[in-house]
């Protein structure tokens, strides 16, 4: 009996921690979004004064990021259990999960083939990409804690 508690136990373990670094680098790259979108966010909020050349290194650097972004790759089937905020739906409905990173990655392509030139137009671009992380955050993140 103590022996199929430890096995159980182990098993556990490696289930929790088997995807742990899919998991950690997914998050970095939704940090890194993130990051990116907060240049943007402190210029639409003007807490720092619109400047175009740092509208478009932010736009490019999280296009970069997000094309890269390749759900086989950083959402194995399995790794909804862990250290994530994943979830399970990813993989009930992988073909809706998919089309949102698909237009994630229409969105920022488009920012950065036509990068906002003034405040309001970086305003609607921010709003349409702010949407974007949202649509898909409310269905395929859950909340924890
Ligand atoms: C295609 C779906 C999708 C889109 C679009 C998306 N996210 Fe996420 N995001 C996720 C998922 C899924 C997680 C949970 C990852 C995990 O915990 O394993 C997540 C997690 C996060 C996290 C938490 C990371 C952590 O450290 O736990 C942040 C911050 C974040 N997203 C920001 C953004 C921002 C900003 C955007 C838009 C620029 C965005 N996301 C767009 C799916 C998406």
């Amino acid at each position: 009996m103590k022996k199929l508690v430890f096995a159980v136990t182990a098993l556990a373990l490696i289930s929790t921690t088997a995807f742990a670094d899919v998991i950690a680098d997914r998050q970095a790259v939704m940090k890194a979004n993130a990051k990116e979108v907060g240049v943007l966010v402190k210029m639409v909020k003007g807490e720092n004064p619109f400047d175009a050349a740092a509208v478009l290194a932010a736009l490019t650097a999280l296009n970069d990021n997000v094309q890269k972004i390749d759900v086989a790759a950083s959402f194995p089937a399995g790794s909804d259990k862990g250290d994530t905020t994943a979830s399970p739906k990813i993989w009930e409905d992988p073909a809706t999960f998919q089309a949102e990173v698909d237009k994630f990655k229409k969105v920022t392509a488009d920012a950065v083939a036509a990068p906002a030139q003034d405040l309001d137009a970086l305003k609607a671009q921010v709003g349409t990409i702010g949407q974007t992380c949202a649509s898909c955050h409310e269905t395929f993140r859950v909340k924890k804690g």
